[in-house]
């Protein structure tokens, strides 16, 4: 009988989420891992090696790879954040299908370049936000679809730890390019955005802070410190919502809040975490009317075997197989994207910034 053909994959980047994916690939009896590559020479030959995978190519960089293996069906991109937007333009370049670490990229037009980039391409890329296969969060959609919300009109969102700032790459300018914001504020906004079905953002008034990372005091390696640690905004959606949004890597109080969606006919509750990382903190409420009554239900939380990374690479294969589209799609993280930038360009400049789109 014929060899079931498996699935060529690349790794770009070999560092901490690489293991994530890597770990999945090999669950895969139908995954090949064959080329990895690493800024940091000998980095990725370290890598496989402690997994014990044999017959893998190595390469400097992104580009390295990309040009020499030209059988890939697909890549992993688990670089830090500011080398999110250049490999996968690459990819979409040499039409090589890309599952992105999250968050999307820095910047507003570092994704619309990409979108670009990926428009005229023959593959596509997704977004690696493995808490959408989370059934919790799933179900959150699933409430706001059935209607029992009715016109959902405010959203207060948001999460954050009172001491968990991450450090590594995660820091600096340089390579995490934003802090908090990126790293787990992407999370919050795309619990609700996907929710209610990804609105285009309008504006932004924003806030962005750095009072823990910079204070050797709460933060050891506060000299290599330069993103933000904490950030707010106050967000218009199309459809008339708004979105109330605050993320923190550290604070003095164990959560700024749970999420709460306001609707016409009833209130969604989904309980904060106190290490906010795109999880629920426990039990959801339902706050509705029934027969002019006022009650609460509570959702509870489902406890499930399902393995979000597993869910996540096989969402990807499945895609390559199929030639798209794209589970979790540019066109919904741009939004996202916007938001985070749109914050940013709000803090430095002190006022609310409409946001804008190329289409
Ligand atoms: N989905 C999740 O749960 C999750 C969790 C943690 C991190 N992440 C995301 O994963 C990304 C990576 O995080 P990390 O903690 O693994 O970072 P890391 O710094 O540990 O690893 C990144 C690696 O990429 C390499 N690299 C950078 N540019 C490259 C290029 N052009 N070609 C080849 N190699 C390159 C670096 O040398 C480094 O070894 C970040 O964007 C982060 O937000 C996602």
């Amino acid at each position: 009988m014929a060899e079931k053909k498996k699935f060529k994959i690349g790794i770009i980047g070999t560092g901490w989420i690489a293991e994530s994916h890597t770990e999945a690939y090999l669950r895969c009896d139908d995954v090949e891992i064959v080329a990895a590559a690493d800024l940091i020479p000998g980095k990725a030959e370290a890598f496989m090696k402690r997994y014990g995978v044999e017959g893998v190519h190595f390469y400097k960089d992104h580009k390295e790879l990309i040009d020499n293996e030209p059988d890939l069906d697909g890549v992993s991109i688990c670089t830090y954040n500011t080398q999110h937007a250049g490999p996968a333009i690459y990819c979409m370049e040499h039409n090589i299908p890309v599952l992105l670490e999250k968050p999307f990229c820095v910047t507003q037009e570092e994704a619309e370049a990409v979108i670009e980039a990926e428009k005229k391409s023959e593959a596509f890329i997704t977004h690696g936000f493995q808490p959408r296969f989370d059934p919790n969060m799933q179900m959150i959609k699933k409430i706001v679809e059935s209607g029992a919300l009715g016109k959902v009109y405010y959203i207060q969102t948001g999460g954050g730890r009172r001491r968990g700032i991450p450090g590594s790459t995660f820091i600096e300018k340089s390579t995490g390019g934003i802090g908090a914001l990126g790293d787990i504020g992407c999370y919050s906004l795309d619990m609700v955005l996907n929710a209610i079905g990804y609105p285009k953002p309008l504006t932004v008034s924003g806030y962005a802070s750095d009072y823990f990372g910079k204070n050797p005091k709460y933060f050891g390696d506060a000299k290599r410190f330069s993103v933000d640690d904490f950030a707010a905004a106050f967000v218009r959606l199309e459809g008339d919502i708004i979105l109330d949004f605050r993320i923190s890597w550290a604070m003095h109080a164990d959560t700024p809040g749970d999420t709460i969606i306001f609707g016409t006919e009833g209130a969604l509750r989904i309980p904060s975490t106190n290490c906010w990382n795109g999880s629920i903190g426990g039990p959801m409420t339902l706050y509705h009317d029934i027969a002019g009554m006022q009650f609460d239900t509570v959702i509870p939380e489902i406890k499930s075997n399902v393995n979000l990374w597993d869910r996540k690479i096989r969402s990807f294969l499945n895609a390559i197989e199929k030639g798209g589209p794209a589970p979790i799609p540019s066109s919904q993280i741009l939004y996202n994207q916007a938001i985070i930038d749109g914050i940013n360009r709000s803090n430095e400049c002190g006022h609310e910034i409409e946001l804008k789109f190329a289409d």
